[in-house]
């Protein structure tokens, strides 16, 4: 049986038999028409006054299950709107197979119904072509992914989603055991150490389209269970993992959208996209980059230019553009950032803004000249530390991208940030913490910095981003037990704890691990850009809220006192 929009004028005269729902009804001058839908799309039925079948058509609703028989005929008037609108289909049996309660929402892809009411009934959302033509999508590119690696002698093994619960990284998620009273198992935040274990294990080339689960605070790009393309290699330094990525992503754009994506694609260094950007996944379809200005202000008298790191973002011919209160809104924004506060300059014959007075001659010439400063141009400034002059202006940076709509949506701008550091610092933790995972590599030149300079050793690490998301994520990993007992101690792990929770996987480095590394794709976050839309859960048929809740099974739940006694667990209240 094929699909409705399978079918086209070249089919006029053919005997079809169709299942689906009843989309929609309306009797003209007495002719009943009624939108036929399947998961394709949708199809026009004709049911004449005097068709055996009328009576029973009549009584047809919206969402009713039925089946079809009938002729494919050519349609008086063409609806240029449908994929069939130059055919309909004169009905010559009905059958009803089953009927529905009126539907909470319009099933339609302009449904106006609120998303929670969307993820309650799901199963009908489901039904809107909006929605299940992303699933379709991302089964393209499951395919796409499991032939193209398949082809390079890549293969699919599964590993537990029952692990052993280990420090680094998001919170996990327990399951507790019920043979071992106390204990818990933890779901997996990704195959990590199992695909590294499958390296020791010699399999030599791996991948895996898997579920992964992290407790942490959601976002419109996270789930807490997501889905990652997870792959590794052995005997490959950091280019070819990189380079096998991108060709299995311009497979990807090739075989699912038809576009071609230019390759080698751009890398560029940690350092510069933070520089540039103000990000570690900046989104280049836009420029507005970051200047540094703080030369021009080195003899300054203005007391809190004094000393600090001062950053710029110039916007060209746009000053008018910005109110009073437009850029209290942009400084009210940036200080969520920390930045202590935002200076603005506008270029109006000359220069003006709320630092303007302070400025010596020789520093607004400076402005002017080493900026190229033309009149209606505006400057927006922060002073600080460096990592929130950067993380701020980067935050302005995209903010301005967006409100100024100097982003073309159908652009797509991918690139691979390189050098990540090995660590960064935790304020939370008072700690240095592992930036990527602590079984990434430092660079050949960077190992002894492990220990004694931290701040200045850089990892093996690359992260493949789209449009400003963070869609992949991988590296060279550590393959000697001596290098990795390191970076556990760089962690502050004491020996215990690193025998405890990790003494299985140091052991294993022990007997002839290869080199190798690997990396990691989001499908959710690949699905999410190659669909056009920036909600995660309309890439995913059965999504959670921001609160981690399923709408649909009310999950979670609560469980009873007989299966919490089987876990010897006890409920406390706080
Ligand atoms: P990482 O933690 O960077 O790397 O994850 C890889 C990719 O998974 C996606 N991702 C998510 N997608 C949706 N919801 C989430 N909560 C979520 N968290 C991550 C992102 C990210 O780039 N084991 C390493 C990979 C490796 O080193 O090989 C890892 O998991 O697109």
């Amino acid at each position: 049986m094929k699909f409705n929009t399978e079918y086209n004028i070249n089919d006029v005269g053919e005997k079809v038999v169709l299942n689906g729902w009843v989309a929609k009804t309306r009797n003209l001058g007495g002719v009943l028409f009624i939108d036929l839908r399947d998961r394709s799309g949708i199809i026009q039925l004709v049911v004449k006054p005097d068709n055996a079948f009328y009576g029973l058509a009549s009584t047809l609703h919206n969402e009713y299950v039925i089946k079809v028989i009938g002729i494919i005929v050519k349609r008086e008037s063409i609806n240029k709107n449908l994929e069939t609108g130059e055919i309909e289909v004169e009905v010559q049996n009905l059958e009803i197979l089953n009927k529905s309660l009126d539907v909470p929402f319009s099933l339609t892809d302009d449904t106006t119904a609120l998303e929670d009411t969307r993820l309650k009934y799901r199963y009908l959302d489901l039904r809107r072509n909006a929605l299940n033509k992303n699933l379709i999508l991302r089964h393209k590119i499951m395919m796409a992914t499991r032939n193209y690696f398949d082809s390079l002698g890549f293969i699919e093994v599964e590993t537990p989603m029952l692990c052993k619960s280990t420090p680094e990284g998001a919170r996990d998620y327990l399951v507790p055991s019920r043979v071992n009273k106390g204990k818990f198992y933890a779901l997996p935040q990704s195959p990590q150490l199992f695909k590294q274990l499958l390296m020791v294990g010699g399999i030599e080339k791996y991948f895996q389209i898997t579920k992964c689960f992290r407790d942490e605070d959601l976002r419109a790009d996270r789930q807490p269970e997501f889905t990652q393309i997870d792959m590794e290699m052995s005997f490959a330094d950091e280019f070819e993992i990189m380079d096998i990525t991108e060709k299995l992503i311009a497979k990807i754009f090739k075989d699912v959208k038809g576009i071609d994506v230019k390759l080698p694609l751009l890398k560029m260094k940690w350092d510069d996209a933070m520089d540039k950007y103000g990000s570690d996944k900046p989104d280049l379809r836009f420029d507005l980059p970051i200047i540094d200005i703080t030369n021009i202000f080195s003899n300054t008298n203005i007391e809190f230019l004094q000393n600090v790191l001062i950053n710029t973002i110039i916007v060209k011919n746009k000053a008018s553009q910005f109110s009073r209160k437009d850029i209290d809104n942009l400084t009210d924004y940036v200080k969520t950032y920390k930045a202590s506060g935002l200076a603005y300059l506008k270029m109006e014959d000359v220069l003006n803004g709320s630092i303007a007075k302070l400025l010596s001659d020789e520093e607004k010439n400076n402005l002017i000249k080493e900026l190229n400063l033309e009149n209606n141009d505006i400057l927006f400034i922060v002073s600080g530390k460096k990592n929130i002059v950067k993380t701020s202006l980067g935050a302005l940076r995209l903010k301005l991208g967006h409100d100024l709509n100097l982003i073309n949506q159908n652009d797509y701008k991918l690139l691979w940030v390189t050098d990540f550091p090995s660590f960064e610092w935790s304020e939370e933790e008072n700690r240095f913490m592992a930036m990527h995972h602590p079984f990434t590599a430092p660079k050949d030149e960077d190992i002894d910095k492990l220990l004694n300079d931290k701040e200045h050793c850089y990892s093996k690490a690359y992260d493949i981003v789209i449009n400003g998301y963070e869609v992949g994520g991988g590296s060279i990993r550590i393959h000697q037990e001596d290098i990795q007992e390191k970076m556990f101690e760089a962690l502050e792990l004491t020996k215990e704890d690193i025998n405890e929770k990790f003494g299985f996987f140091v052991n294993a480095l022990k007997y002839g691990t290869p080199p190798h590394g690997g990396l990691a794709l989001g499908l959710d976050r690949l699905t999410m850009i190659l669909a056009g839309t920036d909600n995660i859960r309309d890439v995913i048929a059965f999504p959670k809220t921001a609160n981690a809740n399923d709408l649909m099974s009310e999950c979670p739940s609560e469980v009873s006192d007989k299966q919490l006694k089987e876990l010897g667990i006890k409920k406390v209240s706080e």
